[in-house]
């Protein structure tokens, strides 16, 4: 009896928790999560969230991107005005706050404030797009697929057919439009935007609370960041799409959020609406085995040797840590998020229980024969792969992306190459020096290369990264390099380029630098990234088989497509969880924690003075709660990268707070989501307000939004 009653308790409980699982398509609410959401706790219907013929909480939403791939949502952002304001967080705007920055305007350790329209700041290159409407395209391709085609031809098949698609969606309009396969490739939706090309920054607090904590504090709970900053849209006078112009004015938006300051207690309804951009939750086992075994530790190691030379760097000048700030940021965040997805993986037996399943689709299989076969050709494909893995984490990580030069001499070359004017390369290369230091990016090149020539058997090891090492001595090559190059140096580019010839494109091609960088793409190419390509897309089509198995195979399961940076609906409840035994995280963090926190020997828990003034006269305004200041809040909403900057809604769609990072214990939500420990982290709403009001006195901002209670 005790058994049952157990056994159906613990049922119980993974379907109830189960549901709080998943990235929901949001014009597929109705047909599919409406009533869930609403058993818990959601008091709007499916047209109040996506609605095609009036405004609905959609049109509030915005994916933030970047020219030439603005479908490519690096982070969210809400409105919350009729006048285009709209938040997003702090690490989202931190390359345009560091762009603006100077050692005499230093925005990013004193915050910016525009106190008028005027003093907004323009960020070319930046794209905010909004949802017009979605479409299944899935019949409208596979009826033109037939199965006879190879993968290969299957593939340039299904770009052909999407790229006739998206240009018959948007013919005769400024829309722009974006198929993308979902479900591992079994369906296709359109997604058609409005892309917004003037963007500018309009409000962010100082470093000390928008990356409070810092890289310290990133990825994990409990969290102090203020990690908020404000952005508008300006369109031309139609209210349509422009380039920046000073003509420009506001957008007048379909809607926005309202602000709710009423706060978030355990277990309320909450929703993230926003851009996640890629998980993996249906691979096999093979590929987390691998995954483990290979990728992580390598790009870990990678990492941890050129961070150890950024962090000295940045520690020791204050030119040097505007320089790097958001370089640093981006490379140290990959990197931990990576250690505590290992560790997650393990933990939760990921490896263990693909396997448990894998066994049980083949068992399945044997009575749906077209199925049958697929976890062995997995395990074929995946151990062919093998040998590839590490060339190609070293190419990518220690080559391509690791001294900052080589990228830059690569960029060089292809803008001399296709366009042969000297401008084009000035242009580039003033910004890239703008925030360079050749010593820095010395030392790096050096460490990369002795990782690279020390990790890897010689076939592997490109000839212009083995000649490096020949010599014995690698930091004197690199000198020597860098002596010799024209990248190493503004002026002797400036001087290549300002008499540009026939020639010059042949001079570049004997650069030291240049040499390694081809050397290394090349090889790349060649002798890992083609056959390992071969095999993936062999990977890739029994992935669009597995899941669509899988799918036959649990009826039960509510199945939701992996995050591909469209728009998506997360929902689930604040609340605690245990990291560890015997400990309980509250879901919620103060002021007063952050008062706790305070080092000021150490960069990333400086309080700022006037922070710690209004705490010490508790002038808190209308954002107290229980004589405090509430500052993060965690819920079981599931996120991943590119749901930074999401808005987090209540139950009456109002916005309490503002997504941006995942609790430590659960980041291998990616690859394995499980409720009673994925939690996603939000700054309240009330503490960017307190700051927006109190510290930075920016009444015009709070006066332009609008409170619901
Ligand atoms: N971990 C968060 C995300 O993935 C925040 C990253 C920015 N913050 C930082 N300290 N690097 O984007
Ligand atoms: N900080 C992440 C981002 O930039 C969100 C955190 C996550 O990966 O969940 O999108």
């Amino acid at each position: 009896m005790r058994n049952t009653i157990l056994t159906a308790l613990i049922l119980l409980s993974t379907l109830i928790c189960k549901a709080d699982e998943g990235m929901w398509i949001p014009m597929l609410l109705e047909k599919y999560t409406i009533e869930e959401m609403q058993q818990k706790g959601f008091r709007l219907t499916a047209e109040d969230v996506y609605n095609i013929n009036r405004a609905s909480l959609k049109d509030a939403v915005v994916g933030l991107g970047r020219e030439g791939r603005p479908f490519q949502h690096f982070c969210t952002a809400e409105l919350v005005s009729d006048e285009g304001l709209m938040f997003t967080n702090h690490h989202c705007a931190l390359s345009m706050i560091q762009q603006h920055s100077t050692l005499d305007n230093n925005y990013i350790r004193n915050g910016f404030w525009a106190k008028t329209k005027a003093e907004e700041l323009s960020n070319p290159g930046i794209t905010a797009s909004i949802l017009v409407r979605m479409e299944d395209v899935t019949e409208k391709i596979n009826n033109r697929l037939t199965s006879d085609m190879t993968d290969e031809q299957r593939a340039d098949a299904i770009k052909k057919i999407s790229k006739q698609l998206e240009e018959e969606a948007v013919a005769g309009s400024n829309l722009q439009a974006d198929v993308r396969a979902y479900f591992n490739g079994n369906q296709f939706f359109m997604s058609v935007f409005k892309i917004f090309r003037d963007v500018r920054l309009v409000g962010a607090p100082p470093a000390a609370i928008g990356k409070f904590g810092g890289d310290t504090d990133n990825w994990s709970w409990p969290r102090h960041t203020g990690d908020f900053s404000l952005l508008r849209i300006y369109t031309d006078k139609n209210n349509e799409p422009a380039s920046y112009s000073s003509d420009n004015v506001p957008y007048k938006p379909k809607q926005f959020f309202k602000i709710s300051t009423k706060g978030v207690e355990e277990g309320d309804f909450t929703m993230v609406f926003g851009y996640p951009g890629t998980t993996t939750e249906y691979l096999p086992s093979f590929a987390i085995d691998r995954l483990l075994r290979f990728e992580n530790p390598h790009k870990i190691a990678i990492r941890t040797a050129k961070l150890n030379i950024i962090d000295q760097a940045m520690e020791s000048d204050e030119l040097l840590r505007i320089k790097y700030s958001a370089k640093a940021a981006g490379v140290s965040n990959a990197w931990k998020k990576w250690q505590g997805e290992s560790k997650g993986l393990l933990r939760f037996k990921t490896v263990e229980n693909k396997q448990k399943l894998e066994k049980e689709f083949i068992e399945w299989s044997k009575s749906n024969p077209e199925y049958a076969g697929i976890v062995e050709k997995f395990a074929k494909l995946y151990k062919e792969s093998e040998p590839y893995i590490l060339p190609s984490v070293y190419a990518r990580e220690a080559g391509l992306g690791g001294s900052e030069v080589i990228g830059f001499a690569r960029t060089c070359h292809a803008l001399l190459k296709n366009s042969k004017t000297s401008p084009n390369i000035l242009k580039t290369a003033e910004s890239f020096y703008k925030d360079y230091d050749v010593a820095t990016d010395k030392k790096i090149m050096t460490e990369l290369l002795k990782l690279y020539n020390s990790q890897l058997s010689d076939e592997w090891i490109p000839e212009e990264v083995k000649k490096a090492n020949e010599k014995g001595d690698i930091e004197k090559y690199v000198d020597k390099m860098f002596a010799k190059s024209i990248f190493s140096d503004f002026n002797k580019l400036k001087i290549f380029s300002a008499k540009l010839h026939e020639k010059s494109l042949a001079k570049l091609e004997k650069d030291p630098i240049w040499k390694l960088a081809q050397s290394i793409y090349e090889f790349n190419s060649s002798k890992i990234a083609t056959p390992l390509g071969k095999i993936q897309t062999q990977i890739n089509s029994l992935n669009r088989m597995w899941l669509a198995g899988l799918m036959k195979m649990q009826t039960e399961r509510n199945f939701y497509p992996d995050a591909n940076s469209t728009l998506r609906i997360a929902y689930g409840k604040v609340g605690g969880y245990k990291p560890v035994d015997a400990v309980y995280y509250l879901h919620y963090t103060t002021l007063s924690g952050i008062m706790e926190k305070e080092n000021p020997e150490i960069y990333d828990y400086i309080v700022p003075t006037k922070l710690k003034e209004l705490y010490a006269a508790k002038d808190f305004g209308r954002y107290a709660q229980n004589g405090d200041i509430p500052v993060c809040f965690i819920a079981n909403n599931h996120t991943t990268g590119g749901n930074s900057g999401s808005p987090v809604l209540n139950a009456d769609g109002q916005l309490i707070g503002i997504n941006f990072d995942r609790a430590w214990e659960g980041v291998m939500s990616d690859m394995q989501y499980s409720p009673e420990i994925c939690r996603n982290i939000s700054i309240d709403i009330r503490y960017a307000l307190f700051i927006i009001e109190k510290l930075a006195g920016a009444h015009n901002l709070i006066d332009e939004m609008t409170f619901a209670d």
